[in-house]
C-alpha cells in the first residue's frame, strides 16, 4: 500500500516547504468544511498532506475546529499516517520550552465538540488504550532529533477546552496529582477520531511555556508562546521534511492495529 503522510499543523506551522507539485485543494466532507484547503504534493518520493488546523490566518479557535471534518478530508485525499503538531504548555521542569514531546497519552477534559463519527443508526466503540501509533511516533522522534531538537520519548497531554489557558489550581491539579506532562487545546477529539478513521496518529507538543504552575516563570502569555514557536519554526518544517525518508513511498499494514480499529468495533448489525 502506499504511504500517504498527513501533517495536521498548529500555531506556528502553516504550511510544508518544498513540495513537488504542490497544491491546495478542496476537500468536501459529510461533516462540513475542513479548517482549511489541504495541500498536496510529493517530498523525496512520498505523497503528503499539509492541513493547517486553524486555517490560514489562524481563524478557527481550538472549540470551532470541524475535527471530524478534517480527519474525514485527509482520510479522503488517501492519507495513511498522521502527524499532529501543536504548541503545548508543559508540566515538567526538564521538558522546557523548545523541546519537542513525543506524546503518548491523554487525559480528554474537552466538552464541548463532536467527538465520533458513529451515533444513532451506527454505534460503534473503539479501543484508544494506546491511542497513539509507536511506529509513526519512533519516526516523528528520529525526525525531529535529525532536526536538532531536544526530544522526550513519552507523555501525558492534558486537553483542555480554552480558549482561556488553565487557572493556577487546574495547573497544579493536572501536574501534581494527575501525573501529566503537557497540556494543549487540540489533540482531543482528534486523536480519537484518527483512530476510528483507522489512520495512524502520532503527536508531537512543541513546548513553548510551563503554563502557570512554576514559581520561577510567569502566567502563560501569548506574546511568550509566538516568540518560542517562532524560534522553532524552522525545527518543525525540518522535521516535518525529514518524515518521508524515515516511513518511504510504501507501507505494510499497522502492526499496532490502527488500520484494522473498526474490525470489532461496531456493534449496531447491518441493514
Ligand atoms: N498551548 C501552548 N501553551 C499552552 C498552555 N499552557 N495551555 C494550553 N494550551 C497551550
Amino acid at each position: 500500500m502506499k504511504t500517504m503522510i498527513g501533517v495536521i499543523g498548529g500555531s506556528g506551522l502553516y504550511e510544508i516547504e518544498g513540495l513537488e507539485g504542490a497544491k491546495w485543494q478542496t476537500v468536501e466532507t459529510p461533516w462540513g468544511p475542513p479548517s482549511d484547503d489541504v495541500l498536496t504534493g510529493t517530498l523525496n518520493g512520498v505523497k503528503m498532506a499539509f492541513l493547517p488546523r486553524h486555517g490560514r490566518g489562524h481563524v478557527q479557535s481550538p472549540t470551532s475546529i470541524n475535527y471530524r471534518a478534517n480527519i474525514d478530508a485527509l482520510k479522503r485525499l488517501g492519507v495513511t499516517d498522521v502527524f499532529s503538531v501543536s504548541a503545548c504548555g508543559s508540566f515538567r521542569e526538564e521538558m522546557a520550552p523548545g523541546d519537542f514531546v513525543i506524546v503518548d497519552q491523554f487525559i480528554d477534559r474537552t466538552f464541548a465538540r463532536e467527538k465520533s463519527f458513529f451515533g444513532p443508526g451506527c454505534v460503534a466503540h473503539v479501543s484508544v488504550a494506546h491511542p497513539t501509533c509507536p511506529r509513526l511516533g519512533a519516526a516523528a522522534r528520529a525526525a525531529a532529533e535529525a532536526a536538532g531538537v531536544t526530544v522526550h520519548d513519552g507523555g501525558t497531554y492534558l486537553a483542555m477546552e480554552g480558549p482561556q489557558f488553565s487557572t493556577l489550581a487546574e495547573s497544579k491539579l493536572y501536574r501534581e496529582v494527575w501525573g501529566c506532562d503537557v497540556i494543549g487545546m487540540t489533540n482531543m477529539p482528534e486523536a480519537k477520531l484518527a483512530r476510528e478513521a483507522e489512520l495512524c496518529y502520532a503527536s508531537v507538543a512543541m513546548i513553548t511555556d510551563y503554563d502557570s504552575w512554576h514559581p520561577d516563570h510567569g502566567e502563560v502569555e501569548i506574546t511568550e508562546i509566538i516568540a518560542t514557536l517562532m524560534g522553532n519554526a524552522d525545527k518543525a518544517r525540518d522535521m516535518v521534511a525529514r518524515l518521508p525518508a524515515l516511513l518511504g513511498p510504501e507501507r505494510e499494514d499497522c502492526p499496532h492495529g490502527c488500520d484494522k480499529a473498526l474490525e470489532y468495533a461496531i456493534l449496531t448489525q447491518p441493514p
